[in-house]
């Protein structure tokens, strides 16, 4: 086992089966602490099963799951949170009809209950001055339009409520986020300013945050990743730096047709 410091997540001989079909197949793979990873991979080659596995949501057939060197694979999906493991909030988790604002701090105020009646106190979860900050200061990292804080998460454009679910996962204040394709809808030219809000999060947060991303769309994964991990058909068949899998004559087989331009 590796050291707790070094790797914030580990899986050993991790695998799902669906009947007869391995959708996760014996994956090994060490999250060093604070960096950014993606996983990338074919449709149905695993990649949201194996953070299903990660988060809770399905049990393994077989193998090991590590947080901060803690065997976790048997605890459950709020035990994994209440660790420090958080997926991004989907659109179906945010409140509609309040304001981005309102979500971000609904999010904040969930995760200080918590921790509240995990320690079996009976202090009130924060005044609404100590989140006001937090939130001010979580949407300006994820670059939230200020002038839309205030109006309904119903009516801020697409994008904006992508970047609305990162802010709520953080006001959970994980360790270890785990995002499922993030700017999936995202209209071509709102991609770069998505990357540079990713970014500005890994920075801000430095290795108290550890990403997780799983993302079809090479230009954000090439830009993103200190690390790619490539799963074809539930198996890891590469790891290693953007330049190293452009260059892996296995990944260009796996993703079938797709060239060099294509993954540049
Ligand atoms: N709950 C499930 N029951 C049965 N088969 C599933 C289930 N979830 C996923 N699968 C299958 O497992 C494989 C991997 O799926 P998935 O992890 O969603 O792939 P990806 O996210 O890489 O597109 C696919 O063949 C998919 O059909
Ligand atoms: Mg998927």
């Amino acid at each position: 086992m590796s050291s707790t410091n070094e790797f914030i997540l580990s899986t050993s001989g991790l695998t799902k089966n669906f009947g007869g079909l391995i959708a996760v197949n014996d994956v090994s793979l060490d999250v060093e602490r604070g960096s950014i990873k993606s996983i990338i991979g074919p449709n149905g080659s695993g990649k949201t099963t194996f953070f299903n596995l990660i988060t809770g949501a399905l049990p393994p057939s077989s193998g090991k799951i590590y947080f901060e060197g803690q065997d976790i694979t048997r605890f459950s999906m709020h035990q994994r949170t209440r660790q420090g493991i958080s997926r991004s909030y989907q659109i179906t988790n945010i409140f509609p009809y309040q304001t981005t604002f309102e979500n971000i701090r609904l999010a904040a105020q969930g995760c200080s209950g918590a921790r509240v009646n995990f320690l079996g106190m009976l202090k009130k979860a924060g005044s609404y001055g100590e989140f006001h900050e937090k939130v001010l200061d979580i949407a300006t990292i994820v670059g939230l339009d200020p002038a839309r804080l205030y109006v309904p998460a119903a009516l801020i454009p697409h994008a904006e409520q992508r970047k609305l679910e990162i802010a709520m996962a953080l006001a959970t204040e994980p360790r270890l986020l785990l995002l499922d394709e993030p700017s999936a809808g995202m209209a071509i030219e709102e991609i770069p300013e998505f990357i540079d809000a990713i970014l500005r999060v890994k920075k801000s947060y430095g290795d108290q945050l550890t990403l997780l991303v799983v993302e079809h769309k090479m230009d954000i994964v090439m830009n993103l990743s200190e690390e790619i991990v490539v799963l074809s058909e539930g198996k890891m068949i590469a790891k290693g730096s953007p330049k190293e899998i452009q260059e892996n004559e296995e990944v260009l087989t796996a993703y079938l047709g797709v060239t060099d331009e294509k993954l540049a």
